[in-house]
């Protein structure tokens, strides 16, 4: 990996420990509530097997889960799009995409997931466009994000869906979700333990 990029993912990491031993008193609109260091692992290496060149994320926060995939995006010279709603979180993501040296393979989105998921899937240009999705926004909304997502997603194309298993406290919302996603025959998807719990679902049809 690139030194400047694991620089940034290192001081992440140290941001994103602090925040969880709750040492500080970190208002929650700051907070990273990042990806795990082992998610982002598993997601590096599933845009390598999938040669992976156009990604959307929908919670992009401080960037930690979009560098890790910048990462792999990069060396394709292909492009992520990434939504995220908090301005603050926006301007601290754009400093840590300038510092790792990924700023050009990111195109942020600023606004809501909703409304900048349901222009994305009314150009044409975004049907079956997608090789990989990494969906960790808010979690009530997160079976309309899928139906929004789903369509421009490539056949083969891969869907990771953080916080299955914790914090708790989603646990029931995100079970529906499971559910909701086995009934569709256009896919498969489990439930993996790894990190928060992730929902790994791949388009087949
Ligand atoms: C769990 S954090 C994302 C963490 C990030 N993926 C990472 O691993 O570094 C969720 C982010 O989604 C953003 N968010 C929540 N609801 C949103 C919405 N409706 N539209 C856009 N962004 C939203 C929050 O501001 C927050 O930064």
């Amino acid at each position: 990996m690139i030194n400047s990029i694991s620089k940034v993912l290192d001081e992440l990491e140290i941001q994103s420990t602090r925040e969880k031993s709750k040492k500080e008193d970190i208002p929650h609109e700051d907070r990273m509530l990042a990806i795990t260091k082992e998610t982002g692992e598993l997601i590096n290496m599933i845009l390598r097997l999938k040669n992976a060149k156009n990604m959307l994320e929908v919670g992009m926060s401080t960037g930690y889960s979009t560098i890790w995939c910048a990462e792999v995006i990069a060396e394709q010279s292909g492009k992520i799009i990434t939504i995220e709603q908090n301005p603050s979180k926006i301007k601290r993501a754009k400093e840590n995409f300038q510092k790792a040296g990924v700023i050009d393979t990111i195109i942020i989105k600023e606004g809501l997931a909703m409304k900048i998921l349901t222009e994305l899937s009314l150009q044409k240009k975004y049907n079956n466009f997608f090789d990989f999705v990494l969906i960790d926004a808010d979690k009530e909304n997160v079976i309309e994000y899928f139906d929004l997502i789903f369509p421009m997603v490539a056949i083969g194309g891969v869907i990771v869906t953080d916080n299955m298993l914790y914090p708790e406290i989603f646990r029931d919302e995100m079970k529906k979700f499971s559910d909701y996603l086995k009934e569709n025959p256009k896919l498969h998807t489990i439930t993996s333990p790894i990190g928060n719990g992730e929902e790994i679902t791949i388009k087949i049809r």
